[in-house]
């Protein structure tokens, strides 16, 4: 039995979920779900747009599943990932079919440290202009490089690339790259790789499939995910993990699209894949790859798929249909 917080917030969070939640009544599982509120219309209620409460009951899961937020989207995620330590961000590009993407085949993960870097948010004015503090510290390279490692063990993959800009930076990328390597010699088995991120940016495009697990500091990794994003395609696709010592929150990249909330169009698959996300996490790999086999098969049929994906079906009609598939 696993204890999951669940925080629908607003908009199509709502929707994305309650389809994910009906799909995951068909994996061969135990869930407890906790529900927590967060987001726009919560705090038009109280004043408030992430209560102590819900971090209590995030805190005291094992994972949570997270809709979107609205215009308070900063103010609820960005502070949970603080607050709950949450240093990686994980983000698959992955090509299916039956979906428009730049490449076909692909298949790999960028693995983001999520706490430093360029975004720690130590910037002051000069008399010139103004200046940035950009933080690399062992610590924060260490466990990222091992989450990616063990990531990359996990799932089945074989090589873990360093994405960095050392040979400019090089004092606190060669901090990080010094860290990789130091890392992985607790992993004689796995491929190892550095590269620029000015080349990777390019790779992308030219020969993505060079890639199987890349691991980077926060502002590369956070620009790379979002090219990678338009590699495959379709905010509805692209689902996150964000990963800490205590807990994981997985959520899909899109927010609460207010202009298709309510017609019941959303498409589900990037919040079912943000719970695939999970169910490796837990270290439930061979659900993981049902729920996602499934999902597959109703995307390649392309028959009952929501409008974004060129088909009809509402929300829910495609949830009933990956659930089909996961019950045959
Ligand atoms: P958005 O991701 O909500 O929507 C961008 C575009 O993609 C829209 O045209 C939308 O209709 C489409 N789209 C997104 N998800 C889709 C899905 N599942 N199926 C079909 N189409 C989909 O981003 P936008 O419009 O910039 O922001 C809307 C609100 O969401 C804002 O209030 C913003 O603050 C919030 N937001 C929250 C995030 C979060 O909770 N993590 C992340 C991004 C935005
Ligand atoms: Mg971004």
């Amino acid at each position: 039995m696993y204890n999951i917080s669940v925080i629908p917030g607003d908009g199509i969070g709502k929707e994305v979920m309650e389809a994910t939640l009906h799909v995951l009544e068909a994996i061969d599982l135990e869930f407890d779900y906790t529900f927590a509120d967060a987001g726009d219309e919560y705090m038009e209620k109280t004043g408030v747009a992430l209560p102590q409460e819900t971090m209590d009951i995030v805190k005291a899961s094992e994972a949570c599943l997270f809709g979107a937020a609205g215009e308070s989207a900063a103010d609820v995620i960005v502070r949970m990932r603080q607050e709950l330590e949450l240093y990686v961000n994980l983000r698959p590009v992955k090509s299916y079919p039956g979906t428009k993407c730049l490449s076909d085949n692909l298949d790999f993960v960028i693995v983001r440290e999520n706490t430093e870097g360029l975004y720690i948010g130590l910037e002051e004015e000069t008399d010139e202009g103004a200046i940035a503090k950009r933080v690399v510290t062992r610590k924060a390279s260490e466990r990222i490089c091992k989450f990616a490692f063990e990531y990359a063990k996990k799932t089945k993959r074989s090589k873990v690339t360093a994405v960095h800009k050392a040979n400019v930076l090089k004092k606190t990328d060669g901090v990080f790259k010094g860290t990789f390597y130091k890392v992985a010699e607790d992993y004689p088995e796995m491929e190892l790789d550095d590269r620029y991120v000015d080349a990777t940016a390019m790779f992308f495009i030219t020969k993505p499939e060079m890639f199987d697990v890349i691991v980077t500091t926060n502002l590369f990794g956070d620009i790379l995910s979002d090219e990678g994003a338009g590699l495959v395609g379709g905010l509805g696709l692209i689902p996150s993990a964000n990963i800490g010592d205590k807990q994981g929150l997985f959520e899909p990249v899109h927010g609460s699209a207010p202009r298709i909330s309510g017609k019941g169009v959303a498409n589900p698959a990037a919040m079912m894949l943000s719970a695939v996300l999970m169910l490796e996490y837990l270290d439930e790999n061979e659900e993981a790859r049902r729920l996602e086999n499934a999902l597959v098969k109703v995307l390649q049929e392309g028959k009952v798929v929501t409008p974004d994906l060129g088909g009809s079906a509402s929300t829910m009609e495609m949830a009933a249909e990956v659930r089909k598939k996961l019950e045959v």
